[in-house]
């Protein structure tokens, strides 16, 4: 088999989207401004730091580095809270029916996330198993749309990037996928996510035929 899958995590394998949302907000609360969820679209699949300079842009705040970094640590302590409880009940619908059929075929997973928090996460929701390689936050210098994250993740599949398939949420992720020359499917609204090869509003959409119509033997 030539095929590799590389998946994103938030808002592709479980909805944490809500969760990094909750904590901005509370950071925004305490410096004095509201942060909405039409501003929170802008943070899918934005790298940690980049999110904090977006919010404080929003805030139109002005931080010295130190308080940047006491900033980052804050938001991340409070995320890490709300993720805490978090179990089986919050992967996406049919994300483990794709994983199983991929698993079953022999076909290489990946996971191409921007998070540092991936590899718990996906032990909380118990998935960890199906991952061949991992590449998060921790593992890239460029964020995404960068397509860093995703050509790691080819090399270490030992696919070419044209024959990876990406999973994605996000625009960056999508628009980083593309630059990796891979093919690239969107997760959520097709109109956010216009620039991606394929579309569907969630995994329910996704058939087991039309996996097949990816994957070269
Ligand atoms: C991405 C999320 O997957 O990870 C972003 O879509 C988040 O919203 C980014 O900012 C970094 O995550 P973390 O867990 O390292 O703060
Ligand atoms: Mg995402």
């Amino acid at each position: 088999i030539k095929t590799g899958f590389i998946f994103d995590l938030d808002g592709v394998i479980v909805d944490t989207a809500k969760y990094h949302y909750l904590a901005w907000r509370k950071l925004a609360n305490e410096l004095g401004f509201e942060f909405t969820h039409e501003q929170n679209e802008l943070f899918k699949g934005v790298s940690r730091k980049r999110c904090l300079e977006i919010l404080l842009a929003i805030g139109k705040i002005k931080a010295t580095q130190e308080q940047f970094d006491s900033w980052m640590i804050e938001k991340n302590v409070d995320y890490l809270a709300y993720i805490e409880n978090m179990d089986v009940s919050e992967i996406l619908p049919d994300v483990p029916k794709v994983l199983d059929y991929l698993k079953h075929k022999n076909i290489p997973i990946a996971l191409g996330s921007a998070s540092k928090n991936a590899k718990p996460i996906l032990e909380k929701v118990n998935l960890l198993s199906y991952f061949d390689v991992l590449v998060d936050g921790n593992n890239v210098t460029k964020a995404k749309p960068d397509p860093e994250v995703f050509l790691i993740a080819a090399k270490q599949l030992g696919v070419k990037p044209c024959n990876c398939i990406v999973f994605e949420d996000a625009v960056a992720g999508i628009e980083a996928a593309n630059a990796a020359g891979m093919i690239s499917i969107g997760i959520g609204d097709a109109e956010i996510l216009n620039q991606a090869k394929y579309n569907f509003k969630d995994f329910t959409e996704i058939s087991l035929s039309f996996l097949d119509t990816l994957i070269i033997e």
